[in-house]
């Protein structure tokens, strides 16, 4: 840990084939910002559980999670990599929290509400609880910056406000965390819906670009993307959000500026563009998913990252809870 940083805090689901666009909006941007806080990056699990899992899979899929992480160059030395439901006091901080949430807070938040149209048989109170225990792991660690995609806002602006709810009732307590969200990539769109997120529960899967995807299927995606009337090839996410959302993607897989990308492609067309960003995706990808490979068949590492994660993970998170347990009242021996 090096003092005097700031601390950063995110995590992702182990659900699902992950996204470009949680790569882009969460995973990437870790990257860059390890050299300047203190990072804790967890594996969201016990958030996960909120839509059943299959036990195998979702087993599975925390290492495999877990070695993209440290793939896309997130690096257990400089940061703090664990699993939510290996630090106990996560579910603990949660159950005091939600004594400081209302119901009503809860039943407005989109995401309770778009996913209890989509699992309709299973509306269960985790589902419901799921901003708590999102606080709950933000506020453990005293997190000053977040960085999430834009989807994740509303649950960002409730941690803030059940802080200060907590801070105010009893005395400064909680670092009252402020969001970070990239200006280019926060949000992602489906590449045939371009009004929606591209998601990793996606009904057509053709509309989302995986992480574990192959090359040729990357290139097939893209070149099915759908584009705008007209033929130019500019960043206008009103009037051209297909054409605008490709250009974002090819950005930040290029590294170049969303300028840069809209002089490369002026008066080419768009089956020229979408191969293109198809190609430069892939090229990318490929590297990423050999890395996690190697570093699935490495088990035992990958268990070490995740020991010494929670033992980390849990001596700040302790701190805090022991602090909170003071002040409501915990009789403590
Ligand atoms: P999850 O797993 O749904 O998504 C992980 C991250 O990816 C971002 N993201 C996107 N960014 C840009 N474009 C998209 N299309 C896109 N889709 C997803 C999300 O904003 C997120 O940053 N609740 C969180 C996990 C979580 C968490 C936390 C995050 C649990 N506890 C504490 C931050 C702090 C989630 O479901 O992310």
């Amino acid at each position: 840990m090096k003092d005097g940083q700031k601390t950063l805090y995110s995590a992702v689901q182990p659900t699902n084939n992950l996204t470009i666009g949680n790569y882009i909006g969460a995973i990437k941007n870790w990257v860059n910002l390890q050299n300047d806080y203190n990072c804790y990056f967890a594996i969201a699990n016990m958030h996960a559980i909120t839509v059943r899992q299959n036990p195998a899979e979702l087993r599975n899929k925390t290492l495999s999670l877990l070695a993209l992480y440290i793939a896309c160059g997130v690096n257990p030395e400089k940061c703090v990599l664990y699993l939510q439901s290996h630090v106990p006091q996560h579910a603990e901080l949660s159950w005091v929290l939600n004594t400081f949430t209302y119901v009503g807070e809860m039943e407005r938040m989109t995401q309770y509400k778009d996913k209890c149209a989509r699992n309709a048989d299973n509306i269960n109170m985790g589902l419901m609880d799921y901003p708590v225990l999102m606080a709950a792991d933000i506020l453990l660690y005293q997190s000053d910056v977040v960085p999430v995609g834009l989807d994740q806002r509303q649950h960002l602006e409730i941690t803030r406000d059940i802080a200060n709810r907590f801070n105010n009732i009893y005395s400064p307590t909680f670092t009252v965390p402020e969001g970070l969200y990239m200006k280019v990539g926060a949000k992602i769109n489906d590449l045939l819906y371009p009004d929606k997120k591209m998601s990793k529960s996606a009904e057509n899967p053709n509309g989302s670009v995986f992480m574990s995807d192959d090359r040729d299927t990357v290139i097939r995606k893209f070149k099915r993307a759908v584009t705008d009337s007209g033929s130019e090839i500019i960043y206008d996410p009103v009037n051209k959000p297909g054409v605008s959302n490709l250009l974002s993607v090819y950005s930040v897989f290029t590294g170049k500026t969303v300028e840069q990308a809209q002089s490369e492609f002026a008066g080419k067309g768009y089956g020229d563009f979408k191969t293109a960003v198809g190609e430069a995706v892939a090229d990318k990808l490929a590297p990423l998913q050999a890395e996690q490979a190697k570093l699935l068949a490495d088990k035992d590492y990958l268990n070490k990252v995740l020991v010494s994660g929670a033992e980390r993970a849990s001596k700040t998170a302790l701190r805090t809870l022991n602090k909170v347990y003071k002040k409501i009242g915990f009789y403590q021996i």
